[in-house]
């Protein structure tokens, strides 16, 4: 890992252009279980096919599945603070060499830790609105009547409440931002994502500079462009951008 470590400082030292696009894994080491990891929701959900957990047709058929899960989401959400990681790419931005991050993460973990530009692909939690009449309800609200009802409904309809997290069946956010921001990019890192989600995954086919991917386990190649891919580590990502810094000094 040391060697990948420094290789991968010295691309960060000639680049000047930034992007990343960074999935659950990113936040695993602040107590929020990602997806498909081998402590994953899905593998630790127990039911056929778990993605219907964030299905939009599901959701409307029956809403206390999402809700049943969401409640333990909003209890580690409580509880997690932003990685080494986080800052680091945090540092990035604040040096001028990072143009922006893609996240596929509700978690703001890098807002957090001092990220500015930031494209939340998936939504996010600190809104949610009444499927039915459209009326919002801050984070604050919504997070009160999960823990207190097993399904928030609007006061003003009856209707059900539904987090602003983009369901499978719904369209993503920034998509435009995202691929442009893939495009300017001259050096594209990949960060805690297994890629299987489109159209996240295909957002690094997009950049015309070199992709590095740091993740644990198995990474979709579907989408990905290999002949770009510069360096693929399969470590912890927190003690590897721990190595990397230890060259740059960042943080
Ligand atoms: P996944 O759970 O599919 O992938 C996370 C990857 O991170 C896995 O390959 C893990 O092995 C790896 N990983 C976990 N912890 C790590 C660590 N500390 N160091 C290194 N690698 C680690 O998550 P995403 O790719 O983000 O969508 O999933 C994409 C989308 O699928 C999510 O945004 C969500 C889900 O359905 C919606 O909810 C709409
Ligand atoms: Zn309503």
């Amino acid at each position: 890992m040391q060697q990948e470590a420094s290789q991968c400082a010295e691309m960060i030292k000639k680049a000047n252009a930034i992007a990343l696009l960074s999935g659950a894994g990113m936040s695993t080491n602040a107590g929020i279980p990602d997806f498909r990891g081998p402590q994953g929701l899905y593998k630790r959900a127990g039911i056929p096919d778990p993605e219907r957990i964030f299905d939009i047709e599901y959701f409307y058929r029956d809403p206390s599945l999402f809700y049943s899960f969401h409640r333990e989401l909003l209890k580690a959400l409580d509880a997690a603070k932003p990685t080494f990681a986080h800052f680091f790419f945090a540092a990035l931005e604040k040096k001028g060499k990072l143009l922006g991050i893609v996240t596929q993460n509700i978690d703001a973990l890098h807002q957090r830790a001092g990220s500015r530009k930031v494209y939340e692909i998936h939504g996010g939690i600190w809104e949610s609105h009444c499927t039915k009449c459209g009326k919002a309800f801050d984070y604050e609200t919504s997070k009160r009547m999960t823990f207190e009802e097993e399904i928030p409904r609007c006061d003003n309809c009856g209707g059900v409440i539904k987090p602003d997290i983009v369901f499978f069946g719904e369209p993503v956010k920034h998509i435009d931002e995202c691929f442009d921001l893939a495009r300017k990019a001259d050096f594209f890192f990949v960060v805690g994502s297994s890629l299987v989600v489109t159209p996240a995954a295909m957002i690094p086919s997009a950049t015309s500079g070199e992709i590095v991917v740091v993740n644990k386990g198995e990474v979709s190649e579907f989408y990905l462009p290999s002949s770009r891919v510069a360096l693929r580590v399969d470590a912890d990502i927190d003690e590897f951008f721990r190595s990397v810094n230890e060259e740059l000094k960042l943080l």
